[in-house]
């Protein structure tokens, strides 16, 4: 509401600004009475999607304790039919789009405290995309908005190959896309930086979409530790490996993108409606 007093100034004289406001006080009140229904606080958390895998769209709302009056509706910008409806405590799947059929739930379980995350199985790289979640409980609703982004990424695996001509070392990650960039760090142990180069390769796996990578890193001298990243725009994922004389130990780490990202939004259309015509009513 307060965005959108900031958005609109009296178009008249400063006298009457002060008539506004008061008029607004007491439109609130009548806001609510016409929508039915107070807003409540949804949140909708910037989601990321494995494809072939399991994966949560998140979203969050005020709890209530009455379960009966809860509904929870899915939708995906573009499709028509609903992704999820949950409602009473129940599933509602009539207006279900096709697209989504046998893919969805929501945490049952969970809803009476507030979840209202969407579980979506087998990832499909066509389900990015601007997703709403919708929620009404007896106090209210609300809903909020979220990007989904889909991609493919996997951990690697580093390993030693003996050579005749010095070690290699082997960098191999199963599935990744969109096609990442990969580079290597190697740092003896006293700290300094190591020359190195690397030659890599991608192979499309057999579902045509997600790619193999494979890193050789050639001519590894022993007491160096040695990384591979592996990175494009929806993850980050490295392998580390410390050769000495004596030892191989070996870490790994896979990290994702920008997935901090929150949105917020409460809806109350009646009431945009009412204060877009304030200025209207007042000046008849
Ligand atoms: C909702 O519950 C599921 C299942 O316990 C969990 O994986 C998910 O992180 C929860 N979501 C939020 C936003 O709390
Ligand atoms: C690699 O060579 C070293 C000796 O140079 C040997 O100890 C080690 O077992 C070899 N590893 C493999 C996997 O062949
Ligand atoms: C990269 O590795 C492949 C497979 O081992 C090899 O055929 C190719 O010659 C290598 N390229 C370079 C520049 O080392
Ligand atoms: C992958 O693409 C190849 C050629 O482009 C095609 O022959 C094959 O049927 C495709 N496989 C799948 C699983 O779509
Ligand atoms: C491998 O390393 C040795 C010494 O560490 C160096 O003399 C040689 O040029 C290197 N070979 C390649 C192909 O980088
Ligand atoms: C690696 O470090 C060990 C112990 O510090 C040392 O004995 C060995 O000579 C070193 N090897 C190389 C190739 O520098």
């Amino acid at each position: 509401v307060a965005l959108v007093l900031a958005k609109m100034q009296p178009p008249w004289g400063s006298g009457l600004a002060f008539l506004y406001a008061h008029c607004l006080a007491f439109l609130m009140p009548a806001c609510f009475l016409l929508a039915g229904k107070r807003s409540i606080s949804v949140k909708a958390l910037t989601s990321l999607g494995n494809i072939g895998q399991r994966s949560v769209l998140g979203c969050t709302f005020e709890p209530d304790i009455w379960m009966g009056s809860i509904a929870i509706r899915w939708a995906k910008a573009g499709v028509a039919g609903l992704v999820h409806e949950f409602q009473g405590g129940k599933d509602h799947l009539q207006e279900q789009d096709a697209l989504f059929q046998g893919r969805t739930a929501v945490f049952a379980d969970q809803v009476i405290g507030g979840n209202a995350s969407l579980e979506l199985r087998d990832v499909q790289l066509s389900d990015a995309g601007t997703y709403q979640c919708s929620v009404t409980t007896a106090r209210g609703s609300g809903a909020a908005v979220l990007q989904y982004r889909t991609g493919a990424f996997s951990t690697p695996k580093v390993r030693v190959e003996n050579g005749s001509s010095g070690d290699t070392l082997q960098c191999e990650a199963p599935r990744w896309f969109p096609r990442p960039a990969v580079r290597w760090t190697a740092y003896s142990d006293a700290g300094e930086c190591l020359p190195h180069v690397a030659n890599t390769s991608y192979e499309l796996n057999a579902e045509n979409i997600t790619l193999k990578v494979v890193s050789f890193l050639r001519n590894v001298t022993a007491n160096a530790t040695y990384t591979c990243v592996i990175e494009n725009n929806i993850a980050k994922a490295t392998g580390n490996i410390k050769v000495t004389d004596f030892s191989i130990t070996r870490g790994t780490n896979l990290q994702l993108v920008n997935l901090n990202a929150e949105s917020v939004s409460s809806s109350l259309p009646a009431c945009h409606w009412m204060l877009l015509l304030l200025p209207y009513l007042l000046s008849v």
